[in-house]
């Protein structure tokens, strides 16, 4: 996995100074935040950014989301924004929610992948908070994983997935939901979601009223964590309904699965939530791929979870991750 020496990594509780010296001196630091850990640059600076799509081998068209340590930072950035936005931001911010934005001069396109928008969120990690505030500058984060990959939910993912290629690891341990902020564009008033996440897009409704909802509509990727294929792990992954016990030939199987441990015998299974909590579900979702990806099993099966709240967003990933798997022959 590792393939250079590893991160130096600090616990988040004595590293913030560091850290942000770091940030501030162009190099690339993960960090948790509430949703994965992020890796993070200054994106003021042209070259920090670029060294991120470096980092995860990320193709130079899939724009990076902007962080703040404050919602009062916003307009301090980006100048007056759109009251639909302004009102997301108050109602969500911190949390797993990214806005669009006009993209200001002050943040190079390298960030923004060109676009004349820009993402950008607060994000519900004292840590996090923390080392954006002490680094006094808006850091340009995407998920710190390498591009295409399953997502990093704890320290440990960060130094197997990057290595050396991260410069410093805040270690503040497992993130609290475990799946990626959702995206919505509100410019126009009524918002349009662009990628389902850790936000319910049912709370995004109770505050807004209607939403549309339109992860990876367009032929160009708007938001490429709509990409078909993605959040995969090495793994083969199906998606499959329940109930099919494994076949017989010799393939060591792993099975993911929502409340109910399946019949069958499977070599290695792993619970989302034993109580059906799609909450506690999404938390564990990434850790629990990462675990069957490192079994060794031949194929990993998983089956959706209900439809409702952020099990939206858990669905879409797994349909996402299952989009690589191509049956043998
Ligand atoms: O929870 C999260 O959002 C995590 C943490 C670290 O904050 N970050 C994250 O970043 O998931 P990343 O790079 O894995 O996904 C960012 C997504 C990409 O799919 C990107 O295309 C989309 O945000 N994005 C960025 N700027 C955009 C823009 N101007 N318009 C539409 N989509 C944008
Ligand atoms: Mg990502």
């Amino acid at each position: 996995m590792t393939t250079g020496p590893s991160p130096r990594v600090l616990p988040a509780d004595r590293g913030i100074a560091e850290a942000a010296s770091v940030l501030r001196t162009g190099g690339l630091v993960a960090f948790p935040t509430e949703t994965v850990y992020g890796l993070g640059a200054n994106a003021l600076d042209a070259r920090a950014a670029a060294r991120i799509f470096e980092a995860k081998a990320r193709p130079s068209f899939d724009p990076l989301i902007t962080h703040l340590a404050d919602a009062t930072e916003l307009e301090k950035l980006v100048g007056a924004v759109p009251a639909a936005v302004a009102a997301l931001a108050e109602r969500f911010w911190p949390g797993p929610l990214t806005l669009i934005v006009d993209r200001p001069a002050a943040i190079p396109p390298i960030v923004t992948s060109g676009l004349a928008t820009m993402a950008v969120r607060v994000p519900d990690n004292a840590y996090a908070r923390a080392l954006i505030a002490e680094a006094g500058v808006p850091v340009a984060a995407p998920s710190a994983n390498r591009f295409g990959q399953l997502s990093p939910t704890r320290a440990e993912h960060v130094v197997r997935g990057l290595g050396a290629a991260v410069d410093v690891v805040l270690d503040g341990g497992p993130t609290r939901c475990g799946i990626e902020s959702t995206i919505v564009d509100a410019r126009g008033g009524q918002p349009v979601v662009l990628r389902l996440g850790a936000l319910p897009v049912e709370a995004l409704e109770e505050a807004a009223g209607p939403v549309t909802v339109r992860p990876g509509s367009s032929g160009r990727p708007v938001a490429p964590g709509t990409l078909a294929a993605h959040y995969a792990p090495r793994t083969p992954l199906r998606l499959v309904s329940g109930g099919e016990p494994p076949a017989a030939d010799g393939v060591r199987r792993g099975f993911l699965a929502f409340r109910d441990r399946p019949a069958g015998d499977w070599a290695v299974v792993e619970v989302l939530s034993a109580d059906g909590d799609l909450t506690e579900a999404a938390a564990r979702l990434f850790d629990a791929l990462h675990e069957l990806d490192a079994t060794g099993v031949g194929e990993i099966l998983v089956e959706p979870v209900p439809e409702v709240g952020v099990g939206r967003a858990i669905n879409d990933r797994l349909r996402r991750a299952a989009a690589t798997w191509h049956p043998a022959g």
